[in-house]
């Protein structure tokens, strides 16, 4: 059952246009596992956060080519993980960070909920400091087993 049965690996420029590049690739990525709407909502919602996440407090908003973000997945037979990673400015404390209504956007656009939507909408989350800099978001999706039964096919 913990067999992977496909993997992902790939860099993106911290840009904005590559948010919905990104969540459109995970999403895209887990269709074998035959998802339901709301799962791959849910997916796509989680990586969007995470992306903007790099491209704005990571890197500060750059848009350079030079910023990488890292996206990762692993399949399993019910199961997606997805590490989302970057080499930008870290996080000074990541359980403060992690609160909700928490932000350190100084002017007013943000509203310090994105890691609150992807608690929410993914199974698992964990946020870490990477050694050398920046930081590495991984979560884990649940899909529904037996959708035929759920569905009364
Ligand atoms: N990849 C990251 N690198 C550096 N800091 C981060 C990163 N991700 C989150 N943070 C820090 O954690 C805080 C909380 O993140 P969260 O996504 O919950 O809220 P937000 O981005 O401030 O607002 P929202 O997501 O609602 O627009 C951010 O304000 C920022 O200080
Ligand atoms: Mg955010």
């Amino acid at each position: 059952m913990n067999e992977v049965i496909n993997t992902l690996s790939m860099n993106i420029p911290a840009k904005s246009e590559n948010e919905s590049f990104a969540r459109a690739v995970v999403a895209s990525f887990c269709v074998g596992l035959n998802p339901t709407v709301d799962e791959i909502n849910d997916i796509k919602t989680a990586v969007s956060e995470a992306v903007t996440n790099c491209v704005v407090h990571a890197y500060q908003k750059r848009q350079s080519n030079q910023d990488m973000i890292t996206i990762e997945c692993k399949l399993f037979p019910a199961m997606l993980e997805v590490k989302i990673s970057d080499r930008g400015v870290g996080i000074a404390n990541i359980t403060q960070a992690m609160e909700p209504f928490y932000t350190t956007e100084p002017n007013g656009e943000r509203s310090g909920m994105g890691f609150t939507v992807m608690q929410s909408f993914m199974d698992t989350i964990s946020v870490n400091n990477q050694s050398g800099g920046g930081t590495v978001v991984t979560m884990q999706k649940n899909f529904t087993k037996d959708k035929q039964k759920v569905s009364g096919e």
